[in-house]
């Protein structure tokens, strides 16, 4: 019965249908959808279609993921929507299959997203890969102080040299995004937000940080929500906290994206603070040669391993997979003959006794087991 699905670009004629499918999926107003469309990009919306009814779609985000300091080319993926009648029938599952063959045919190593159900996604091969840290603190409870060596002034925007600054840091941190427009759009301009920019820099010097906030009221609570927090040195970051902690007079919440051990959440000086780590973002490996080979190493790391991959939804990744690691970079290609030695039936015998009887799991021979998402940090591990 899906035989008969197309997935496209969404045709002029399809975005008003799509407009009707993903905004009752999402619970927004119907009217919403051409901007969010236009920030997408008319070429990375994706009507799926049975027959000339538009049923489901999606938004794709050409982008890229830090892993070793280079960007590997990742396409995220966004507003994943069936309407109500074809739900419950594999009709998901099947626009997952799809998008993924498209991706891998155009050139994309891997694939990210926020998921709302990972049965779903894990079926398709994304695994969760990682998480962000929401950290939220009541700005009348911390005390900082002025940090007279930083200034900070307001830019309008996120102009290049601060994207720079983003890419330098993210660069360096596994699993960032290296964001494209539609990322930095939500960066500028998040949902229903009116954001503000500040850079932190010494006077006549080089730029060590920047903020982008908003602020919302409802009844007598103020919310501070930081779209964006990068600061490259310990005085930028206390000079973060403090612009955070001039808002005390109104605001009750301040809210950024950062981690367990940041430099700005390092600083806060009371436990007063909450930091929820629950926004799960999945990976999928499209191309299991690409994703390597574009991927950055240690210099130092050196080493080869066999990979044997299952694919059964890109069956051209399943198989055997030799991969060398030198200077930083991986090379792959297929690899021949048996994925390791499998030895004498005696020796077998003598490590499942070693090993108390207990199945052979594979680690005694070398041999671990995974998910294609565990893949970049299994290597790294392996060699690194
Ligand atoms: C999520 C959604 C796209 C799934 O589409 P679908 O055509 O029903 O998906 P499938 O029939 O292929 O279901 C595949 C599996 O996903 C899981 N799944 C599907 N819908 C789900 C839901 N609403 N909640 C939790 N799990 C769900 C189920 O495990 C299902 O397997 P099962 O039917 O064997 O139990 C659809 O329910 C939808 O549009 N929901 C509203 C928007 C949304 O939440 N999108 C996801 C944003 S990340």
């Amino acid at each position: 019965m899906n035989d008969e699905l197309l997935l496209d670009v969404a045709r002029e004629a399809d975005q008003a249908r799509l407009a009707d499918v993903l905004s009752h999926a999402f619970g927004f107003p119907r009217e919403d959808a051409g901007a969010w469309f236009g920030r997408a990009g008319p070429e990375n919306v994706r009507a799926l279609r049975r027959g000339e009814a538009v049923i489901g779609g999606l938004l794709e985000v050409p982008m890229g993921q830090w892993f070793g300091g280079r960007s590997v080319p990742t396409l995220g993926l966004a507003g994943v929507g069936i309407t109500p009648a074809e739900r419950g029938r594999g009709v998901g599952s099947w626009l997952m299959r799809e998008t993924l063959r498209q991706a891998r045919a155009r050139g994309f190593a891997l694939s990210t997203l926020y998921p709302a159900t990972l049965t779903l996604y894990r079926r398709a091969g994304y695994e969760r890969a990682g998480a962000f840290a929401v950290v939220s603190f009541d700005p009348r409870t911390i005390e900082v102080a002025r940090e007279p060596s930083i200034s900070v002034d307001e830019v309008v925007g996120v102009p290049e040299p601060l994207r720079a600054l983003y890419d330098r840091v993210a660069s360096q941190a596994p699993g960032h995004l290296d964001r494209g427009a539609y990322v930095w759009g939500r960066v500028v301009a998040p949902r229903g937000l009116t954001t503000r920019t500040f850079t932190l820099a010494p006077p006549r010097g080089a730029l060590e940080g920047y903020v982008v906030v908003a602020q919302t009221s409802s009844g007598s609570s103020t919310t501070i929500t930081v779209a964006d927090l990068v600061v490259t040195t310990a005085r930028a970051a206390r000079a973060s906290l403090r612009l955070l902690a001039e808002y005390r007079s109104l605001a009750t919440q301040v809210k950024y994206n950062g981690a367990l051990s940041d430099l700005v959440t390092t600083l806060l000086p009371e436990r007063h603070f909450a930091i929820d780590v629950s926004s799960h973002f999945m990976v999928r490996v499209v191309d299991v040669a690409r994703a390597l080979e574009a991927r950055g190493f240690p210099t130092a790391a050196a080493g080869a391993i066999t990979l044997e991959v299952a694919d059964d939804v890109l069956p051209d990744n399943a198989g055997r997979w030799s991969v060398v690691v030198e200077g930083g970079r991986a090379r792959v290609g297929r690899a021949r003959g048996a994925l390791h030695r499998t030895g004498s039936a005696a020796r077998a015998r003598a490590r499942r006794r070693a090993r108390g009887g207990r199945r052979d799991d594979g680690r005694a021979r070398g041999v671990v087991r995974g998910t294609l998402s565990h893949l970049p940090g299994l290597l790294l591990r392996t060699v690194g």
